[in-house]
């Protein structure tokens, strides 16, 4: 039984970091036309709510996502747009001062869905599943409720010609940690140019 919910962490300094390397990695790899498979093996919810009594209870954005934001005039690189225009798109002008919403995996995936390009997601928690389901509305995006590991096995190699995988499990379950090292080694002989 997972009772791991990620509402409790969303925009913690971890979500900054592992969210920024997704975007990045995404806008350097679309930086070539053809189509990529994105797959998320621990998808969690699309959307969390900054205010909610969860993310409240730890605080944990207000030393991830709310510094970054606040120093966000500061940030003069280009590679921090596409990171920056996701969390603006997500709160809109209620956006000045603290962000009130944060995205996760599945809503970072989206913001570069190209027309070529899919989206399979995995998620084994039953409501966070749900939720998941309720928001996926493209017919590009799927919503797998099982294992992330083995599916993402499953669905290797894929339709189009490249593959990037986000591979973020909770490590609740002990054995996490060798059936992720495992899977990527089959995940590479399955599908070697996949960047993981
Ligand atoms: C760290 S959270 C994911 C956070 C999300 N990737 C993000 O960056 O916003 C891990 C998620 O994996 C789910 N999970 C745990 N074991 C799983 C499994 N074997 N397959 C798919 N999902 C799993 C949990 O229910 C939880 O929602």
């Amino acid at each position: 039984m997972l009772s791991y919910l990620h509402a409790f962490h969303a925009g913690n300094f971890a979500d900054v970091q592992k969210h920024s390397a997704l975007a990045l990695t995404a806008t350097m790899m679309q930086s070539k036309k053809s189509g990529i498979a994105f797959m998320d093996t621990h998808a969690g919810s699309a959307v969390y709510d900054l205010g909610s009594e969860r993310a409240r209870k730890t605080g944990e954005a207000d030393s991830g996502v709310q510094k970054l934001w606040a120093a966000r005039d500061r940030l003069s690189s280009s590679d921090w747009q596409p990171v920056l225009s996701v969390l603006a798109g997500l709160n809109g002008k209620a956006a000045q001062l603290k962000l009130k919403r944060y995205p996760g995996s599945p809503a970072w995936f989206r913001h570069f869905l190209r027309d070529d390009d899919s989206l399979v997601t995995f998620e084994l928690h039953p409501t966070e599943g749900e939720r998941l389901a309720d928001w996926a509305s493209s017919p590009r995006i799927r919503v797998v409720r099982s294992d992330g590991l083995s599916g993402m096995l499953n669905q290797l190699p894929p339709r189009q010609p490249r593959l990037l995988v986000l591979v973020d499990p909770s490590y609740e379950v002990k054995s996490d940690y060798a059936d992720v090292a495992a899977t990527l080694q089959k995940a590479w002989q399955k599908c070697r140019h996949g960047v993981y």
